[in-house]
């Protein structure tokens, strides 16, 4: 029978996601991405090798599983045709798997100088974005005149539309940002020349996932970025531009939400951010830098350090309600390995006050002073634990002060990167009429 899974990132993103839809996708035969572009870095780690993914699904490794691009995604042809290119070369024939929908928004050079231009004027207000043109192609979809997939087998009308699109924004850049133009022609005849490649994979992706869930499928909807980067429920305005939460998987695959069924959250077990923007919980001295290095915290996309602190139960509550999380999946246990002693942000201190929920103003949140709880640390080793039983009592007590402050059971931990390397307490597709051995076989 038919069930679906729906991976979000409960933080400001790099929370593993990529991990676990690899994993899951294992009892799946389809995946989908909903949000995003090429800002995002999902990386996989499979028998050692490592891959990052940006706009492929991460579930695209595996054999005999569809990829999709759902609509809610801006997608830019080089890169996705590089990515591409790449994984062939290693043998892998990812050509024979994807599917892009036709509704996709096609993110445009355009896009990429906006974003780069209007970053160095911002100067330090800039919002750190990863300079992929992400939020200018969001712009031109809700301005309504942003270019789909489909328009790009319609040449008469598509010359049109980009020349149209090409003089609004070249009058931006040289006008306002006193950059150099982008030519249309030369946009145009790239872009010709790459649909060619990507017409055998375009489709209704939406009709596709629902015929795949009326035969009794299983579907993984793969997230991008992280709640507290969600355009309406994030940090405005240090946010990305799409909604990153569960309901974005209806809206940007052309299912409704009556078919996700299991939302899955996943979140470090403790807290990082790259890019501008609040974050309580911050450590630029002490524990911050041992978090980074030992787990290893560079961006995925842009290679820029993140920001580490201890994990912030205020966020994370918010990010329960606003993607209505069935369950939690806590990576990175083992970095926490070290410490004598670790915090737990469950509140903040402002003007005096104690608060339960994040204040919407940005200064008001830049003010707000954790107030932690301190467990103690387990120090010894919890790297590539599959076992419960195995794992120290501190560790396990911690992953249940967290269950029970965010009122949410923690079903997988994940204690190194390789595909493998989880706790299995329950599987998200245990929960399927219609369970396999193999699901039944991994869990405790
Ligand atoms: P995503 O954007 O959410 O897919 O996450 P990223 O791939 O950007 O960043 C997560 C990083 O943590 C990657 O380098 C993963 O290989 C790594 N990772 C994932 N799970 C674990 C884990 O349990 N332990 C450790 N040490 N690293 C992990
Ligand atoms: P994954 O999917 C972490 C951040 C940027 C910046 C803000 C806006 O790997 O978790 P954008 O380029 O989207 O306009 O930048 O959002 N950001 C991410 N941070 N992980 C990501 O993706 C991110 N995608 C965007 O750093 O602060
Ligand atoms: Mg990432």
């Amino acid at each position: 029978m038919s069930f679906s899974v729906v991976v979000i990132g409960t933080q400001w993103g790099d929370e593993g996601k990529g991990k676990v839809v690899d994993w899951l996708t294992q009892q799946a035969q389809g995946v989908v991405r909903f949000q995003g572009g090429h800002n995002a870095g999902h990386t996989l780690v499979i028998e050692g090798e490592r891959s990052v993914l940006h706009l492929l699904p991460s579930g695209v490794l595996h054999e005999g599983v569809v990829s999709f691009l759902g609509n809610g995604m801006v997608v830019s042809l080089p890169d996705l045709l590089s990515e591409i290119d790449a994984l062939l070369a290693r043998g892998i024939p990812v050509d024979r798997r994807i599917r892009i929908s036709e509704a996709c928004q096609v993110l445009l050079p355009y896009h990429i100088a906006l974003d780069q231009a209007r970053e160095k004027r911002r100067g330090h207000a800039a919002i750190g974005t990863t300079g992929r043109g992400i939020g200018p192609a969001y712009e031109d979809k809700v301005a309504r005149r942003g270019l789909r997939v489909v328009d790009l087998f319609t040449p008469q009308r598509l010359e049109a539309q980009l020349f149209e699109l090409a003089e609004y924004h070249n009058f931006v850049l040289s006008r306002y940002y006193e950059q150099p133009e982008i030519d249309p022609k030369v946009v145009l005849a790239d872009l010709v020349s790459l649909s060619e490649r990507i017409q055998p994979w375009v489709c209704d992706v939406g009709a596709a996932l629902a015929q795949m869930h009326a035969d009794g499928q299983r579907l993984v909807f793969e997230g991008a970025q992280g709640a507290a980067l969600d355009i309406d429920h994030g940090t405005y305005p240090f946010v990305t531009s799409s909604n990153t939460t569960a309901a974005q998987a209806a809206s940007g695959t052309g299912l409704g939400p009556g078919y996700l069924e299991h939302i899955l959250g996943v979140t470090k077990a403790y807290a990082t951010r790259v890019g501008s923007g609040p974050f309580p919980t911050e450590l630029l001295e002490g524990a911050g830098p041992v978090l980074a290095e030992r787990g290893q915290e560079r961006g995925a996309t842009t290679g820029r350090p993140r920001r580490c602190g201890w994990l912030d139960v205020v966020a994370l509550r918010h990010s329960v309600q606003v993607n209505s999380l069935t369950s939690l999946c806590l990576t990175k246990l083992d970095v926490l390995d070290v410490f004598e002693t670790i915090k737990i942000c469950t509140a903040y201190r402002h003007e005096g006050q104690v608060l339960l929920r994040a204040p919407i103003q940005v200064d008001h949140l830049n003010a707000c002073v954790p107030i932690y709880e301190e467990l103690p640390g387990w120090k010894s080793s919890t790297a590539g634990c599959c076992d419960w039983r195995a794992l120290p009592e501190a560790a396990q007590r911690y992953i249940e002060r967290i269950a029970e402050l965010v009122g949410v059971p923690i079903t997988l931990i994940s204690t190194a990167p390789d595909r493998e390397a989880f706790i299995v307490r329950s599987h998200p597709f245990q929960d399927a009429p219609s369970l396999t051995e193999t699901v039944l076989d991994v869990c405790e």
